[in-house]
């Protein structure tokens, strides 16, 4: 049963959506991301995180939101150059302004961010400099991957949650929907390297790993998302050249709580 909405209770007032138009996670969201919700797109190496990020900001470019994808692990062109071949992407979108990427080192580089700590007035800076450029192009769709790179260099856990309360704040104001990836290790339970960024967002999308007959399948799920009842069973998903695709996750030949 879906979590969140109990039965007799007059139903509560819901929320605009965003759409994220990935086959299969917006009805397990009851029709898609509050929008203006900061959300965690948490994994291991390799779950699929960056697939997924690309995926909502070019489904969302299609439909008419301005989207923004800031790079901080892999260069742009080198993305770009994965992106093309996915069938759902179209160059005409980076042409026309809908889907603009930007390289965050660069970003760093021109705000004279040169230090390996920044201080509490340069993640100040960087706040302004990001919700001022989601305001310059008018984006309704950020991504940043990752925001555990960033988190590197903010190192301490009270700047941390400082530098992403201001910047949810800044982006919500804008009506702008975030995915922030989070990059963790394998062990269980663990949603970030520094352990507050999940209690700071509004939503978290856990991406893994696990083992069905001896083979390695991906799975899904949603561990929380202000705004909306949801569900939060496991999903298999698999990362196909038409985009990700999704189906619930069968335990022992009975269909998973969905
Ligand atoms: N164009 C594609 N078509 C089909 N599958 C793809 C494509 N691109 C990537 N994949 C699959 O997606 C997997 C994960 O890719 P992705 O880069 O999204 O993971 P990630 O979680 O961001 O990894 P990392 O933590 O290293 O950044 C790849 O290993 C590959 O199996
Ligand atoms: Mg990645």
């Amino acid at each position: 049963m879906a979590s969140g909405s109990n039965p007799g209770e007059p139903p509560a007032v819901l929320r605009d959506r965003c759409v994220t138009g990935i086959h299969g996670l917006d009805d397990i969201l009851g029709g898609g991301i509050p929008r203006g919700n900061s959300v965690l797109v948490a994994g291991s190496v390799g779950t699929g995180k960056t697939t997924l990020v690309l995926e909502f900001l070019v489904r969302g470019a299609e439909r008419g939101e301005r989207s923004l994808y800031l790079s901080v692990t892999e260069a742009s062109e080198k993305l770009l150059q994965n992106l093309a071949t996915f069938e759902f992407f179209r160059p005409g979108l980076i042409e026309q302004g809908m889907l603009t990427f930007l390289d965050v080192p660069l970003i760093y580089e021109k705000l004279g961010l040169d230090r390996e700590e920044m201080t509490p007035e340069e993640v100040g800076l960087l706040v302004r400099t990001i919700a001022g450029l989601a305001a310059e192009l008018k984006v309704q769709r950020l991504v940043l991957d990752s925001l555990t790179s960033v988190c590197y260099r903010i190192r301490e856990a009270e700047r941390i949650r400082d530098f992403m309360l201001r910047l949810g704040q800044a982006l919500f104001a804008q009506g702008c929907t975030t995915l922030l990836v989070s990059e963790v290790g394998e062990s269980p339970g663990r949603l970030s390297l520094y352990g507050v960024e999940e209690a700071i967002v509004d939503g978290v999308i856990l991406l893994g790993n696990t083992r069905r007959q001896g083979d390695i399948i991906r799975v899904l799920q949603i561990v929380k998302m202000r705004g909306t009842s949801h569900s939060r069973a496991q999903y298999v998903i698999e990362l196909t050249p038409i985009g990700l695709l999704m189906a619930p996750h069968l335990k022992g030949g009975r269909m998973a709580e969905a």
